[in-house]
């Protein structure tokens, strides 16, 4: 990744509020991730996805259907991944001076069928998480296996951005948002998807 290229992503992040970057990760990184991703069917410590936190977890079937686990750098992939994360951060900071503290993540298994509702990743009354990161595993992904991230540009929006945008979650792709302005939505998936997601967050 040059850090021209970089520059131009936290550039259309800065615009648009969010911003796509296919071939952002390696394939090889990608590879070992997609593989601990599609263990955690069998994890007993990955968890039924939810929504909210602590208390306000709720286990809703009608709002996701994935299986995830928190990356804590337990393995070298992982280790790579938040290193990545963490040269992201700072060149954001650089550019958009928001003061990104620190990085947590998830890797996700969707099955097939599963899906994540229209939703924003801020969580109410808490300016926690500020810029979201989702990174695709799987490579060969077509249009007609469906698990399309589907993002709502937020206003005021450029005469040419139409009013949705399907990302396809193709290996090695990268989207930045920003997490309390851009509600978007995981569409139901014909394949089991390996995915990633992470949080820039501020101090609390
Ligand atoms: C999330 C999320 C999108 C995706 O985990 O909050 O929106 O494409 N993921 O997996
Ligand atoms: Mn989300």
């Amino acid at each position: 990744m040059t850090p021209d290229r970089t520059d131009a992503l936290i550039e259309r992040l800065a615009s648009r509020s969010f911003a796509v970057e296919p071939d952002f990760l390696p394939g090889d990184l990608c590879a070992d991730l997609q593989r601990e991703a599609i263990a955690l069917a069998d994890d007993p410590i990955a968890i039924e996805a939810g929504v909210g936190r602590g208390e306000h977890h709720v286990k809703d079937e009608q709002i996701r259907r994935a299986r995830i686990r928190w990356m804590d750098g337990a393995t070298p992939a992982q280790v790579r991944l938040l290193a990545q994360a963490d040269t992201l951060r700072v060149a954001i900071n650089r550019r958009l001076f928001l003061g990104l503290f620190e990085f947590e993540a998830q890797l996700a298994l969707t099955p097939v069928g599963g899906f994540y509702a229209r939703h924003v990743d801020g969580f109410e009354g808490a300016r926690n998480r500020v810029v979201s990161l989702v990174a695709y595993l799987d490579a060969g992904w077509r249009d007609s296996d469906g698990g399309a991230l589907r993002v709502w540009p937020p206003e005021p929006r450029t005469a040419d951005m139409p009013e949705t945008i399907d990302i396809r979650p193709e290996r090695g792709t990268l989207v930045l948002m920003l997490s309390e302005s851009v509600p978007h939505e995981v569409l139901p998936s014909n394949r089991a998807r390996a995915s990633l997601a992470g949080w820039f967050r501020i101090r609390q």
